[in-house]
């Protein structure tokens, strides 16, 4: 067999791992000949690959990015660059031209959702999930989280030290433009005070209650935990509006930190890496199989996959009665809840 893999959507940590999980399972146990496509659904359009032998797959393990280069290119959509070209006829043309018998799509919702659209054309297509927001439907977690929630996690441990030092009131924004994994669990670990995310409807005026009481009560400083997709007027930054309004409001000294991509860039964790290479080991498992149009996915400890088909146009998010949020409100946590 001849098999075909990319990477799309925004990279994350873990990626290369993955490759290399399909590529050296493919080769070695299946004997399969595998072909990396270039800049996800980009290098199907525009037939850029490289064949992915033993040497290229070597010492990727712990290489952040991916090495096969990524792109938010959707081939459903309409796009000026490609004019009236019929992209999905184009990749399936060049699908059958290269001679592949079933294609490995990793990346995170976006991606499944165009994996699943190409398999309902007839290509035989497994994805693999991915993404630091953790936030695909149809698996416990992706690879990525973990490697973003230790930089975040890191970050935040160090703006304790320095917000004690001058009694400030620091506002840290991660990633997660819809979930607000990354900010739920980093705050969690780093001990934050306010853990502000996409799910939960804030009210400003209970976030800054919370700071004020905490102020009266002599804790010196604050550490604010902010998802990037909270809902802040058109704009506006997450970290640096509620940072802003509670600089005004409570007149406490304020500071904030907008993390960025530190939090996608360099090696994946250990965590990242076993996931990671089980995912691609059992990517090719489906494929021997012959086992189409599913996505790869984690329940509890089993790796299993669900149909793509269910998991398009689906998001993963934290429900409003996570367990873990409960928890943390019981121990003082505020998440911005509105009062009556
Ligand atoms: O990978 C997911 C994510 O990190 C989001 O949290 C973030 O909003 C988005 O990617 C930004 O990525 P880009 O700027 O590459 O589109």
């Amino acid at each position: 067999m001849r098999i075909g893999i990319l990477t799309a959507g925004g990279d994350c940590p873990g990626i290369n791992a993955a490759i290399r999980g399909v590529g050296k399972t493919a080769i070695l146990e299946y004997g399969m000949e595998v072909i990396g496509i270039s800049s996800g659904f980009l290098g199907l359009i525009n037939e850029e690959y490289i064949k992915l032998d033993e040497s290229v797959l070597s010492g990727i393990l712990t290489l952040g990015g991916t090495i096969l280069g990524t792109s938010r290119e959707n081939p459903f959509k309409k796009s000026s660059a490609f004019n009236a070209i019929d992209k999905p006829k184009l990749i399936k043309k060049h699908y059958h031209e290269l001679g592949l018998d079933a294609l490995v799509c990793i990346g995170g919702n976006g991606t499944q959702r165009t994996a699943a659209q190409l398999a309902e054309t007839g290509l035989n297509v497994v994805g693999i999930p991915k993404t630091i927001d953790n936030d695909v439907w149809g698996t416990d977690v992706t690879f990525g989280f973990d490697s973003a929630l230790t930089i975040a996690t890191e970050a935040i441990d160090r703006l304790h030290s320095t917000a004690n030092s001058h009694k400030r009131i620091m506002v840290i924004e991660v990633m997660g433009h819809h979930a607000g994994w990354l900010a739920l669990y980093s705050g969690i670990a780093a001990g934050g005070d306010v853990i502000l995310i996409p799910e939960i409807d804030f009210d400003i005026n209970t976030v800054t209650r919370t700071l004020k009481k905490r102020a009266i009560h002599k804790k010196p400083y604050s550490i604010v935990v902010v998802a990037e997709g909270i809902p802040v007027p058109k704009g506006e930054k997450a970290g640096s509006y509620i940072s802003k309004k509670i600089s005004e409001m409570t007149g406490l000294e304020t500071r904030e930190t907008i993390l960025g991509y530190i939090q996608r860039g360099g090696s994946p964790s250990p965590i990242d890496r076993v996931l990671a290479t089980r995912y691609g080991a059992f990517a090719v498992e489906l494929i021997a199989r012959k086992k189409f149009g599913q996505m790869v996915s984690l329940k509890g400890d089993i790796i299993t996959s669900v149909p793509l088909s269910e998991v398009g146009g689906k998001l993963r998010l934290v429900p409003p009665d996570n367990p873990l949020v409960e928890k943390a409100r019981r121990m003082g946590v505020c998440f911005g809840h509105k009062t009556v």
